[in-house]
């Protein structure tokens, strides 16, 4: 079979990466599409590289721009490469606006698409990811969904008879990278961090970036929170110039992290605090306590076991929780056994070959 997979940000290079090995190793030919949405060496290139992945045999450039722009230059050039390329399957993964393109694009053109990560809802629909998710969902015809809880979601939106139960790539990602990952004191001493307790804070999230008062919120709450290791998406760092924010001395700001470096800091560290969706689940699996400066998760599980405390950007909130971060009394293995991939080309082969 022939594949276009698509990807455009950060987490779906980690999330190509085991999906494009197991489908090349069954003999499927697959062609790689990068929109272009992240472009940075420490965004992008690096990803490539150290998870191995082969260089896209597309990359359109799209760049940085309002959501309108960046998914209309990301449709328009998608749907002209499956016009060109006719494949037989478009992949697409997560919830960004290259994964909204990549669905549309081939939706519209009648090619089947299949989604990884399918049923997540956050129900928040001011949240980018969120409109992405629904309408992706929507438009695919294989929703390969990481668990229960994403599969039950589908089920109430009508879209049952298209889903099928996968677990989550995202820990085939990690079990992987957890073989070769520094350990987490080389990363530190690399960094100019002395080793010692430490949390790991990172903010991307448009309702925490865009509103200098929710960023205040969170910077005065992490004032007393010790060594504190911050790699600054580039989206926060325009952000905390713009509103001329000054980080708490105990917070380290650092370059973006390669995978490894980050699944070292995040397993080591004392808390996670993060309005990252994946970073919630990476500490659960790490059994690393999390902190979400969000009002709500996707990753319900995570809070119901007591691993994960959603806090907003309130400062009272995260000074509380970071007192007696969440540590549940159970680990169950939620999120599958590491055998995603398999199982997603699984279902991909019996529905498409
Ligand atoms: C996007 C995804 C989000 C995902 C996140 C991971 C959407 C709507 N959001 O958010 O779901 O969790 O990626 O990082 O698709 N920039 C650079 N260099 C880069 C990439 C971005 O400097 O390589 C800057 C640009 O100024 C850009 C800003 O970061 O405007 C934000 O990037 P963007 O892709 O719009 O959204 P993210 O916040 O990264």
């Amino acid at each position: 079979m022939h594949i276009l997979s698509v990807v455009g940000a950060r987490p779906q290079f980690i999330k190509l990466a085991p999906f494009s090995r197991e489908a090349r190793r069954r003999g499927h030919q697959e062609t790689l599409l990068h929109t272009g949405q992240h472009y940075d060496e420490g965004m992008s290139d690096r990803f490539f590289r150290e998870l191995n992945l082969p260089a896209p045999a597309i990359n359109l450039g799209v760049g940085s721009g309002s959501h309108a722009t960046m998914t209309a230059r990301a449709l328009e050039g998608i749907a002209a490469e499956i016009e060109a390329r006719q494949p037989s399957l478009v992949v697409v993964f997560g919830d960004t606006n290259s994964t909204l393109a990549g669905a549309l694009a081939a939706a519209k053109l009648h090619v089947p698409v299949a989604h990884v990560e399918a049923g997540l809802r956050s129900f928040n629909r001011a949240m980018p990811e969120e409109v992405n998710r629904v309408l992706v969902d929507h438009c695919s015809d294989l929703l390969l969904a990481p668990n229960t809880t994403a599969m039950h979601n589908l089920a109430t939106e009508g879209l049952a008879a298209r889903a099928v139960q996968v677990g989550d790539i995202m820990v085939d990602a990690l079990y992987t990278v957890r073989e070769t990952a520094p350990a987490a004191s080389e990363v530190l001493t690399e960094l100019g961090v002395p080793s010692g307790p430490f949390s790991l804070l990172t903010i991307h999230r448009a309702s925490n970036t865009d509103d200098p008062a929710s960023l205040s919120a969170i910077l005065a709450a992490l004032v007393g929170a010790g060594t504190v290791v911050f790699p600054v998406h580039p989206r926060t760092r325009a952000a905390l110039a713009a509103h001329q924010l000054e980080l708490p001395a105990n917070v380290t700001p650092v370059e973006p992290q390669g995978y490894a470096q980050l699944v070292a800091l995040a397993g080591a560290a004392d808390t996670v605090i993060t309005d990252s969706g994946g970073l919630q689940k990476e500490a659960y699996l790490l059994e690393t306590p999390c902190i979400t400066l969000r009002e709500e998760t996707e990753w319900t599980e995570t809070v119901e076991l007591g691993w994960n405390a959603l806090t907003g950007a309130d400062t009272a909130r995260i000074t509380a929780v970071l007192q007696a971060p969440p540590r549940g009394a159970t680990h169950p293995s939620i999120y599958g056994d590491g055998a995603a991939a398999a199982a997603i080309l699984d279902a991909i082969d019996a529905r498409f070959a």
